[in-house]
């Protein structure tokens, strides 16, 4: 198989039927062209992930939605190397994205993969590692390293499943595991509740571009915390014990800026901290959007307040027109609107844009015309 791919041209699903004729005609096994072709339309899929790299891996379909981004990856292997982790336990390898960025961190590592064809596909993508070793086998038994990382399947036939007992591995055969090694992240839903959280952990989520990513479970790198982390750039911590609830804040009136916080920031229960360290204040009771003077940091987008306009259609439909607004950005948080059908009933038609944001404020719901601020 791996020799007729590495004969095939960029995919192209235009020609599948009659490149797979001419293969055949060639002379090549069925089951081998559909093999092929298949590791080629998911290497083209894979280049949003992994960029060139792909075309020097093996994927399954599954595998590949499931495996890490190589920026977390490397982030995840980063914060290993941090804590003087040289030998690492990998439970449910995948296709090997976070191996690659632990050995190539130099850590040495196991990464067990139960399912025996991801486990092959792994070896594969880490056949230029030394330090790597794929084992298709048990990830929770017998582990002798320094460190343990962990990537439990949240996927199952229905889809997504939400209770991490359901996980495979379950997160507390996890989390008892971890507790045998020295340093330990377990990568975990980012909307997992609080409550499944150890009070001794170091929790991040990782977001990228405005967009959360992952959510991990550290124990052994420090005290007790919640942290943002975003990629590349910047990260927030929050002291404490993560299982407990988000300090809460008190509402202020709207002033001149809207800000709208990180969603790493908002998970990692940064509010408080956002609003302590700038001076800001919610604009409604435990709603994630914040007002104040003009601040810059990278957790919060700002936006400059135009105008607060009643939110019933009607008028919302006049005051936007008034103004000749064709295309309209609306943001909302608390209220529930959904914007493509409240978008749609306002039948714009000028020929300017300008964005909405739908939110309850202290007298009440309220569309609010802003304008995004350029980030400093
Ligand atoms: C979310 S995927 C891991 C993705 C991987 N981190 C990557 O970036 O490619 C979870 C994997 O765990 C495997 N798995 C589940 N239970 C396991 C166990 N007890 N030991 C080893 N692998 C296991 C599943 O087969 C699945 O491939």
């Amino acid at each position: 198989m791996l020799d007729l791919l590495s004969r095939l041209s960029p995919y192209d699903g235009g020609a599948i039927f009659s490149l797979t004729a001419r293969l055949r005609s060639e002379g090549w096994d069925a089951a081998i062209v559909a093999a092929a072709l298949t590791q080629s339309r998911l290497r083209a899929q894979a280049q949003h992930k992994f960029g060139s790299r792909a075309d020097r891996m093996l994927f399954t379909a599954d595998a590949l939605e499931q495996a890490s981004r190589p920026d977390a990856a490397s982030h995840h292997a980063a914060v290993f190397t941090a804590a003087g982790v040289a030998s690492l336990r990998e439970v449910g390898a995948g296709i090997g994205a976070d191996t690659l960025a632990f050995a190539e961190s130099g850590i040495h590592v196991t990464a067990r993969e139960l399912d025996p064809e991801r486990a092959e596909f792994a070896a594969y993508n880490l056949r230029d590692h030394e330090g790597a070793v794929v084992e298709a086998a048990d990830g929770l038994a017998d582990i002798t390293e320094d460190g343990l990382w962990a990537d439990p399947a949240r996927r199952g036939a229905k889809g997504r499943i939400i209770n991490p007992e359901e996980w495979g591995p379950p997160l507390s055969a996890v989390l008892a595991a971890a507790r045998t090694v020295r340093v330990a992240g377990i990568k975990v839903a980012p909307g997992i509740d609080y409550s499944h959280l150890p009070p001794d952990a170091t929790v991040e989520w990782l977001s990228s571009g405005g967009e959360l990513i992952e959510a991990i479970i550290w124990l052994g790198i420090g005290p007790p915390a919640r942290r943002a982390v975003l990629l590349g750039d910047a990260s927030l911590t929050i002291p404490g014990d993560p299982s407990g609830p988000a300090a809460m804040v008190d509402p202020a009136p709207l002033g001149e800026i809207i800000y709208e916080p990180d969603p790493a920031a908002i998970r990692a229960g940064g509010i408080g901290a956002l609003c302590e360290k700038f001076d800001l204040a919610p604009v409604a009771p435990g709603i994630a959007y914040l007002t104040g003077g003009p601040v810059s940091s990278p957790f919060l987008t700002g936006f400059s307040v135009v105008d607060v306009l009643p939110l019933q259609e009607k008028k919302l439909a006049r005051e936007l027109k008034a103004r000749g607004i064709g295309s309209l950005e609306i943001k909302k948080r608390g209220v529930d609107i959904a914007p493509d059908v409240l978008r749609a009933r306002l039948r714009l038609k000028g020929r300017t844009s300008a964005t909405l944001v739908l939110t309850p404020l202290l007298e009440g719901r309220r569309a609010v015309l802003v304008e995004r601020l350029p980030r400093s």
